[in-house]
């Protein structure tokens, strides 16, 4: 396994994720990780990640330097190679010329690190500072016009530095020159598969639960979904789910998940239709802050009793994932509540139940490999992101069963014409919205008075930044029309053009 050492750099997951691609286990941790415990952890290798600082800053963040008396292979990326610059007595510098951008790169070595490459390769750059004066021990083994030590190595030490970034696909054949790391100078080998994590993870749960009873609730997301799979695949009926229908589902959605746990993989599955419950309490409720807490306590409330009917529970389940538990060093200040989002957050506390997270460790791309390694339908593994309050933050105003069911039967035309167009797994959401807006239209001979649909499909990679698709004028000409004739009530759709920020991605 390897270590990354993360200085903060808005890419270090990436190192992680190429690195995982190749089949090798790895973990981030912060930079100021004590030696003990880097010790403990023995990798074969320690990745230092890029950063925002500059080594000679006030407050830079450095490791401590033992790590390079290790005697373990070290590869420094952009602010990891001056830092082991810093640290190993060379000499860093600003440059004149800040480097930004794609940029080609003469090789002077193609041993080791670069084996398999011709005399030139394409980078990625993004840096101020640059190596002035290589550390005693080290030559250069690429340059490019500004940057005379691309890449530097201490072929004894095995110490190698990078200036430029090989995680991003900006950088063509970044993972090769990663492989070669991982491969040839820190001898891993590729045996960290989706097989053997189901082997190990198998072995953990039975371990770590024995004859205990597991409660995990459904929401019909990937996460969730695949983690049930795979606590049944350990435990069997050990594992009880609960799948609370709240009446704000997508269509059929409910069908579906109770048909695909109960009759095609026979998890016990205790399915809770409550839809009357929600949409009682959420009468005459018009403010998103209020929906998403009506919507949370009642969830929590019904899931404990509904658990409690169950005897005695030892383990909740959560679908957490690695990119939640890995502890950042980012050095901005925690951001702003913009919206509060319903998840099953405080449920272990008050229900005194240990956790079992057993895809912890993956990434969600990961998790939707090992969903497809566990037997689960390309339906549920590339499901589309679906917020916890479900329809509700979509029906924009007062929640009624009437535009509830407008909004339904309008977001599932929506849905239905971008799989025909084979754009719904490369889309990160697409949906309708149901506006508390009437107009006229004109139907026949006959004047219309009806909702106005929004459609709102964007791309993002996770949810943080997202920006709206371009959807070919075909595709959004059948979805209106579509829905203006099929789905009683609407006699107009709007496309929604706004990126995030500064707008979000869900209406409400
Ligand atoms: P926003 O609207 O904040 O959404 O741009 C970002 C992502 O989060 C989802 N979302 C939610 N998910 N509970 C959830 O579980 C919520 O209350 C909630 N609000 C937004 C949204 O669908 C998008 O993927």
């Amino acid at each position: 396994k390897i270590l990354i050492l993360d200085f903060g750099s808005q890419v270090t997951q990436l190192i992680a994720r190429r690195v995982r691609e190749q089949s090798v286990y790895c973990e981030i941790h912060p930079y100021n990780i004590s030696l003990a415990r880097i010790k403990e952890y023995a990798p074969k290798g320690i990745i230092l990640s890029g950063g925002p600082s500059s080594v000679y800053d006030k407050d830079a963040p450095h490791s401590d330097a033992g790590v390079f008396d290790l005697g373990i292979p070290v590869l420094g990326i952009c602010y990891g190679m001056q830092l082991m610059t810093h640290q190993l007595g060379g000499r860093v510098e600003r440059s004149h010329k800040r480097e930004y951008g794609r940029a080609m790169m003469d090789l002077d070595d193609t041993g080791d690190l670069f084996s398999g490459f011709a005399a030139k390769a394409e980078v990625w750059m993004s840096h101020g500072d640059r190596i002035e004066e290589m550390p005693k021990g080290f030559h250069a083994i690429a340059h490019t016009e500004h940057c005379p030590a691309a890449a530097m190595k201490d072929e004894k030490r095995r110490f190698y530095g990078v200036q430029f970034h090989p995680e991003v696909v900006h950088t063509p054949r970044g993972e090769e020159m990663l492989g070669n790391f991982l491969f040839t100078v820190c001898g891993c080998q590729p045996t960290w598969t989706m097989a053997s994590f189901i082997e190990s993870a198998v072995a953990e749960i039975r371990a770590k639960v024995g004859s205990g009873k597991v409660i995990c609730a459904l929401s019909g997301g990937v996460d969730s979904s695949v983690v049930a799979v795979l606590i049944h695949r350990a435990l069997g009926d050990q594992l009880q789910c609960i799948f609370v229908n709240n009446g704000l589902l997508r269509k059929g959605e409910a069908e579906r998940v109770v048909n695909l746990f109960r009759s095609h993989f026979r998890i016990n599955l205790d399915y809770v239709d409550a839809a009357d419950r929600f949409l009682d309490r959420l009468a005459g409720v018009t403010d998103p802050e209020k929906k998403r807490k009506i919507i949370g306590n009642e969830f929590i409330f019904l899931f404990e009793e509904e658990a409690a009917k169950l005897g005695a529970v030892d383990y909740l389940a959560q679908g957490t994932l690695y990119p939640d538990v890995i502890e950042s060093v980012s050095t901005k200040g925690p951001s702003a509540v913009i919206k509060s989002h319903h998840n099953v957050g405080g449920l272990p506390e008050k229900m005194n139940l240990k956790l079992l997270e057993p895809v912890r460790e993956l990434f969600k791309d990961e998790v939707r490999l090992l969903g497809k390694e566990l037997g689960m339908p390309d339906e549920v593994i590339w499901r589309q992101p679906f917020p916890g309050p479900g329809l509700a933050i979509r029906c924009i105003g007062e929640v009624t069963r009437e535009r509830l069911d407008i909004l339904r039967e309008a977001d599932a035309i929506v849905l239905d014409e971008i799989r025909k167009a084979g754009l719904y797994r490369e889309i990160w959401q697409s949906f309708a919205v149901i506006l508390p807006v009437r107009t006229v239209g004109v139907m026949g001979d006959a004047r219309t008075y009806d909702y106005t649909v929004a459609l709102r499909a964007v791309n993002s990679t996770d949810g943080m930044t997202a920006d709206w698709v371009k959807l070919p004028y075909e595709v959004l000409g059948a979805i209106s029309s579509r829905i203006i004739n099929e789905v009683k009530g609407v006699n107009r759709v709007v496309y929604d053009i706004s990126q995030k920020p500064p707008a979000t991605i869900e209406w409400e």
